[in-house]
């Protein structure tokens, strides 16, 4: 797993695993942030964890085949960047296409790129949320695979959607992750298949306000 940050979907997915939720183990958190909470949180629950900062002046490229070297040595077989905010290299991406998840703070292909939360606000938008897709050299443009929706209300700041969206975050992550540790999700020939149906579109759950 791939933090920068705090890691509350990393902690989602730690607790899925404990749970039984989610066949698999979490085998290293690694981050580029050496001080991120969120390392911190998975060492607290004798989850391996490494920093891999850059190093000054050091190139994507070069920096994104280190991430790949400790990714192998780990022997993880899935990728789940969970507020991981750095681009990667694109062989890096090329190299784990087919098993590295995502979670993007948006209705996807809606919202793109960063300050999600302000930009719905910001269109007047009536509908906003958060998506899991796989990863391809396409910044935040792989397969969209699960969504969770939530309706702006009225007096929403981009601070009471980060809250809302985290909170719907931590429910489809785990689940889409469940999915392709038990085998029920695959992502063959550029199309993500759940129990053997290409899923031309996302599954979209709408969740209500707290
Ligand atoms: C999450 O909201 C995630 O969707 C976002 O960063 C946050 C990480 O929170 N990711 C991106 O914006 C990637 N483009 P967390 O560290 O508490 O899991």
């Amino acid at each position: 797993m791939l933090i920068s940050g705090t890691g509350s979907n990393m902690l989602a997915i730690l607790d899925a695993c404990a749970q039984g939720d989610i066949e698999g183990e979490v085998v290293t958190v690694l981050s580029d942030q050496p001080l991120a909470a969120g390392l911190a949180k998975a060492a607290a629950r004798g989850v391996p964890v490494q920093a891999l900062p850059y190093a000054a002046g050091e190139s994507r490229h070069a920096h994104d085949l280190r991430l790949k070297h400790a990714i192998e040595e780990c022997g993880a077989e899935l990728v789940v960047l969970a507020g991981y905010m750095r681009i990667l290299d694109t062989e890096f991406v090329q190299h784990f296409a087919t098993r590295m998840l995502n979670i993007h703070p948006s209705l996807l292909p809606r919202h793109k790129g960063l300050h999600t939360h302000r930009r719905v606000l910001e269109a007047g938008e009536a509908e906003h949320g958060a998506s899991v897709h796989y990863v391809t050299p396409e910044l935040d443009g792989g397969p969209c695979v699960l969504q969770g929706s939530l309706a702006v209300r009225d007096g929403d700041d981009a601070e009471s959607l980060r809250l809302a969206v985290h909170r719907i975050e931590h429910v489809i992550y785990p689940r889409a992750v469940g999915w392709v540790t038990s085998g029920r999700m695959k992502f063959v020939d550029g199309v993500p298949t759940l129990d053997g149906v290409p899923l031309q579109q996302p599954i979209r759950e709408e969740f209500a306000r707290s």
